[in-house]
């Protein structure tokens, strides 16, 4: 029995996997975003803990001889955090997180301390990104920073908590900017930059290896008869990878979770950081992944549902399956500024084209579509840089969504397949990792692709009409600095 916990932005999801690879039992756990500014995204690393504890809490009371067999786990999470912690590894300050758009100028400086850091980390200096966050600690809390001891990822302090050990996957630290991405190390170079040091910074593991043991006080409390091991992990984009066997080249696919990304596994770098493409080492040794990635994905709907309050379900509903003809409204998801391909975190999101005539479901329509386009935006940089783009498996929740992925699908131009709910996401990826670190199995033999249970395919007029928009939806965007 293996246990994958994804460390999310809404949510902590912890799921059992059994020796067959079925899901045995799921559990969720909400989380809050606070935004004490306009542009900040914090989070406090308690809530992390009480919600991954009261997972398995719920674990344990429904599934007890379950929760008893594990073995291993693994952890996903939300990237990019910077969590700080004191001598005594207690949080400085709440978590900042992927989405804060607060260290923009901190990003230049970066670059000019470091010329070298686009060329060894594959990456641009960006506000989500862990290093210029540090920065901004530096010379906004200069107490907090002289008082850091530790600096760890979001699942990388859940770990501590579970574990006592300072360690992190190299999947997740190669969205620190701190990664030297093809020797997957850290740099001193690019800790030096920041004014740190390998001293604040935890120990480095491969996805698949084993990190640490939990504590034996937390097996107990959860019934587990032998400590299990916890592995390396990995950020829940190489995670979901891992989820849908996408640990080979030619194995594209589209996240539709909070954020968005489109992300193709590579077997060497291919690195575009002036187009904002990101790079970052896989969960498996060897691979890389380079992805675009937006902002707000899922949140969009999410967000249309709390303005118009209605559930997204009744949203989506009068859509149908497929939508005929484009929304005659468009919509810029730029909710929290954006990365892939304009990397500004000021921008803000739009609706454009409204009249007398426009009904809540042209706006949820234009909702759908308006992600789709922003990660069309992904699909032109990454084919420029040299990664064309044939057909896509879809993940994450929006992924549910029918009329969502036939969007896609015809914005694209390309199929676009689904899987069937639960067998996908980073929390069964991380399951499948934390059974590779202590089984000594060959990575494909557990990370195949589950069945695949439908393929959304273009339309040709439907393409061909989404093409003719695509231009006019670009014009819209409009660059705040
Ligand atoms: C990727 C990114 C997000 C977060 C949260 O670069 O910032 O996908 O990992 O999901």
């Amino acid at each position: 029995m293996y246990l994958g916990i994804d460390l999310g932005t809404s949510a902590v999801k912890t799921v059992l996997v059994d020796a067959a690879q079925r899901v045995v039992a799921s559990r969720s756990q909400p989380l809050t975003v606070a935004s004490p500014r306009p542009g900040h995204s914090e989070q406090d690393p308690v809530q992390w803990i009480d919600a991954t504890f009261a997972t398995l809490d719920a674990l344990k009371a429904d599934h007890p001889a379950e929760l008893a067999a594990v073995e291993g786990i693994g952890l996903s999470g939300q990237m990019h955090g910077a969590t700080l912690l004191d001598a005594d590894r207690n949080p400085l300050r709440p978590c900042i997180l992927w989405n804060d758009g607060r260290s923009a100028a901190e990003c230049g400086e970066l670059e000019q301390r470091w010329p070298a850091l686009r060329a060894t980390t594959g990456n641009k200096a960006m506000p989500g990104f862990t290093a210029p966050k540090l920065l901004w600690v530096a010379k906004h809390e200069p107490e907090i920073f002289a008082a850091t001891r530790l600096v760890l990822l979001p699942k990388a302090y859940l770990r501590l908590v579970l574990t006592g050990e300072a360690i992190e996957d190299i999947s997740d630290a190669s969205g620190t900017l701190w990664l030297d991405a093809a020797r997957r190390d850290w740099s001193d170079a690019a800790l030096d930059a920041t004014g740190l040091s390998r001293r604040q910074m935890p120990r480095l593991v491969e996805g698949c290896a084993p990190a640490a043991q939990l504590s034996r006080e937390l097996a107990q409390r959860w019934g587990m008869r032998k400590p299990p091991m916890i592995a390396g992990g990995a950020g829940d984009n190489p995670a979901g990878a891992v989820g849908i066997g996408a640990i080979g080249s030619d194995a594209a696919f589209v996240s539709l979770g909070t954020s968005g990304a489109l992300l193709v596994p590579t077997r060497a770098i291919a690195a575009n950081p002036a187009r904002a493409v990101h790079t970052f080492c896989h969960a498996v040794p060897g691979m890389w992944i380079q992805a675009g990635a937006i902002l707000s994905a899922a949140s969009c709907l999410a967000w249309i549902a709390r303005v118009l309050r209605t559930p997204e379900a009744e949203l989506l509903a009068p859509l149908g399956e497929r939508p005929t003809a484009p929304s005659p409204v468009s919509f810029l998801p730029y909710l929290s500024g954006e990365r892939t391909p304009h990397d500004d975190p000021d921008v803000r999101g739009m609706l454009d084209g409204l009249s007398h005539g426009t009904d809540r479901d042209a706006i949820v329509q234009a909702v759908l579509e308006g992600v789709a386009f922003a990660l069309a935006d992904c699909r032109d940089v990454l084919a420029d840089s040299g990664m064309a783009i044939t057909a896509v498996d879809a993940i994450g929740g929006g992924s549910r969504s029918r009329s969502w992925l036939s969007v896609l699908a015809n914005v694209f131009d390309i199929p676009v397949h689904r899987f069937a709910d639960g067998e996908t996401g980073a929390a069964f990826g991380a399951a499948r990792l934390g059974r590779l670190a202590v089984s000594g199995e060959p990575v494909e033999a557990v990370c195949t692709a589950p069945q695949r249970v439908e393929t959304f395919e273009p339309d040709r007029s439907l393409a061909e009409a989404y093409a003719e928009r695509l231009p006019k939806w670009r014009s819209l965007y409009r660059p705040r600095r």
